[in-house]
């Protein structure tokens, strides 16, 4: 499963450091060799000879042997890991893994690693749900540092909450389907994901929006991440769960998620824009609530900005675009015509439906590309739907 993966496990100080010992046990049980090495207020909660026994490796947490005044090349160790995990990452180490700090082994490793990092934050729930750790854990991902989100329950303090270190279980499947995605085409690439409706506000309670769920979009978000892809999805208003592996930025208005795009795109690799964007906004929105009079109420629209036409024309040779496109008419043509007119890769027909399209579980599509090649997916949930689509653009070779 993991055989032969190059973890580093750094151990930062906090009660869930007694349960660092299992995480070894399981990565290693796996087949992946574990480097071990604590802050040393980690030491408070656990010993280095346990780790040293479990991990089958010395454990680290002095830049020197004492013994043999051997260097331990905190160099050597970022570039030998294929990934590396910080579990648990405290208050304390994330700060100063945002600020750059490295007056410890564990800090100075996680600034010369090349590979993967993912942090799994423990502390109690006020620290956890304050502004600054927030903002750190945002600043991380934003990086693309990895989060292992700490999870619901008892805490040392008594509390109960939200803080506690991702289980070892939790955290080792987590390793296990990053490196167990086969190869595919979309392992390693970024992406970025629009989804969902967009509200344009009309007077600071009311807007034009549509039905969209977002659901597309967010399957998709789900199956790239299954492919090993990482994902920015740009999600428009929706109450729906986003998984926790993917870097979210939520927008309202169409213009909002034309600049988030404008900011994440030009690091992407791919765009698919299932978003269901407004064509038309309100021309001037009302500062304040505006009083109901008139048995008429004629509101001037303007035309929203096309993002993904936007984009598309003016991407980089090696970025691809996907669109979508949903027609009650000549359904087609028209996406046919989209395929051209906005320079996409590939373009995948909404089919309405009774049970299909906006606020549905399923969906039916139809997949064209460029390269005139094209597929028609039966009836199906919109999960299988994203994989089957994903499968597709990667055997026809659009992503090359
Ligand atoms: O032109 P139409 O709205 O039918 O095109 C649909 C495709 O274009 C979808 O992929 C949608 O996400 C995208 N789109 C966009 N910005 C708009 C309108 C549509 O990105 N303003």
């Amino acid at each position: 499963m993991l055989k032969n993966k190059r973890i580093l496990l750094g151990i930062s100080g906090g009660i869930a450091a007694y349960k660092t010992p299992e995480l070894v046990r399981l990565f290693k049980k796996s087949g992946a060799e574990v480097q071990v090495i604590c802050t040393p207020s980690a030491l408070q909660f656990v010993t280095l000879k346990t780790l040293s026994v479990v991990s089958e490796r010395p454990a680290l947490v002095d830049f020197f042997d004492e013994e043999t005044g051997m260097w331990n090349h905190h160099v050597n160790l970022g570039l030998w890991a294929d990934a590396m995990v910080i579990a648990p990452c405290g208050s304390n180490t994330l700060s100063k893994m945002v600020s750059g700090q490295c007056d410890n082994l564990l800090l100075t490793t996680y600034l010369s690693a090349r590979c993967p990092v993912w942090i799994a934050p423990a502390m109690d729930l006020d620290m956890y749900l304050h502004p600054s750790v927030q903002e750190h854990l945002n600043t991380l991902k934003e990086r693309g540092v990895h989060l292992i989100d700490a999870e619901t329950g008892p805490l040392a303090s008594g509390l109960e909450g939200k803080g506690r270190m991702a289980e070892p279980e939790n955290i080792l499947e987590v390793f296990k389907s990053h490196f167990e995605a086969p190869d595919n085409g979309w392992k390693g690439k970024q992406v970025m994901v629009t989804a969902g409706p967009t509200y344009e506000a009309i007077d600071p309670v009311r807007f034009i929006g549509n039905r969209s769920s977002g659901l597309m979009g967010i399957e998709i978000a789900k199956a790239l991440i299954t492919k090993g892809a990482h994902v920015n999805l740009i999600l428009g208003p929706t109450h729906l769960e986003v998984p926790e592996e993917v870097q979210l930025t939520r927008v309202e208005s169409a213009q909002d998620m034309l600049s988030a795009c404008e900011n994440i795109f030009p690091n992407c690799d791919v765009g698919i824009f299932a978003a269901a964007v407004s064509d038309y906004r309100i021309k001037e929105v009302y500062t304040e609530k505006v009083k109901k009079s008139a048995d008429n109420w004629n509101l001037e629209l303007a035309k929203n900005p096309d993002i993904l036409k936007t984009l598309s024309v003016n991407r980089k040779s090696h970025q691809k675009c996907i669109g979508f496109a949903l027609e009650t008419q000549n359904a087609e043509n028209y996406a046919l015509q989209k395929l051209q007119q906005k320079q996409l890769d590939a373009i995948v027909l909404n089919t309405v439906g009774e049970n299909t399209g906006f606020q549905s579980e399923q969906n039916s599509v139809k997949i064209f590309t460029k390269n005139n090649q094209q597929f028609v997916t039966d009836l199906q949930s919109k999960s299988d739907i994203a994989t089957i689509l994903l499968e597709k653009l990667d055997d026809w070779q659009i992503l090359d």
